[in-house]
């Protein structure tokens, strides 16, 4: 069976109720980066940032999986130990879905995170500034996201697996933000083969070698139907 590793981003949760980014309207026409996601920004305000991932916890609670998170658990229960995701986002739809292979390099909303020992916890709803972290009881409990200037999560695990990917899938991302976006040149490097899934060209359209465009939820559940006829 061939190893797949899925790299996925905010577009794959778009037919679920969650914005995206820089789309239209997303949530960097809504709220400064530098206010929101970063760890200057948090030092500043950090009412202001514990306030905007709380309003993001309580709406991804509320969110469904859609088609595509769907399919991509039916993919890894058909090949299980095949198929890895690797999500930039934090929704925790993926799980939701029925998918248990999945690494959050950018962290999840339902974990916080201590500043002092980085000990991580599962986050309650609504995250209070200066919240006591369980395991040093100091006043210094952070949502568990990883911000701009900070190292993504996983990343040697990240590499071993694309290293050894015979198909490596990009879904539902815009290709601005590394390392994410240089996963596509990592796995064609090793030989694998490179499928891009997203609404319209992403900024590393070029290094794919297939590409599938139109709405997650149509797009992603015909690939994984391909996939597992073939
Ligand atoms: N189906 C498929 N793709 C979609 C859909 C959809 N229904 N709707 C939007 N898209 C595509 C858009 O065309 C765009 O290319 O999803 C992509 C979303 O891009 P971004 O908003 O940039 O989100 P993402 O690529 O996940 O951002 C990466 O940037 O700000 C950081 O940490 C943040 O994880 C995030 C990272």
């Amino acid at each position: 069976m061939p190893k797949i590793v899925i790299l996925t981003g905010a577009g794959i949760s778009a037919e679920s109720g969650l914005g995206t980014f820089r789309d239209e309207g997303g949530l960097w026409a809504q709220h400064r980066i530098e206010d929101v996601a970063t760890p200057e920004g948090f030092a500043r305000n950090p009412q202001l940032v514990v306030d905007f991932y709380n309003a993001r916890r309580a709406q991804a609670a509320e969110a469904s999986p859609n088609a595509a998170h769907v399919a991509l658990a039916q993919l890894e229960a058909a090949m299980p130990g095949d198929v890895l995701i690797v999500t930039q986002n934090v929704d925790g739809l993926h799980e939701k879905a029925g998918s248990s292979n999945v690494l959050h390099m950018h962290g999840q909303l339902d974990s916080a995170l201590c500043a002092a020992c980085d000990h991580r916890w599962e986050a309650t709803l609504k995250m209070t500034v200066g919240q006591t972290c369980p395991a040093c009881y100091q006043p210094t409990a952070r949502p568990d996201i990883v911000w701009f200037g900070e190292i993504p999560y996983y990343m040697e695990e990240i590499e071993m697996r694309l290293s050894e990917a015979d198909i490596f899938a990009a879904i539902g991302t815009s290709g601005n933000v590394y390392p994410a976006a240089g996963f596509v040149q990592a796995a064609a490097a090793y030989g694998a083969l490179t499928v891009e899934l997203n609404l319209e060209p992403s900024m590393v359209v070029s290094q794919f070698d297939e590409t599938h465009f139109g709405p997650a939820s149509e797009t992603v559940p015909k690939w994984v139907e391909g996939l597992l006829k073939a």
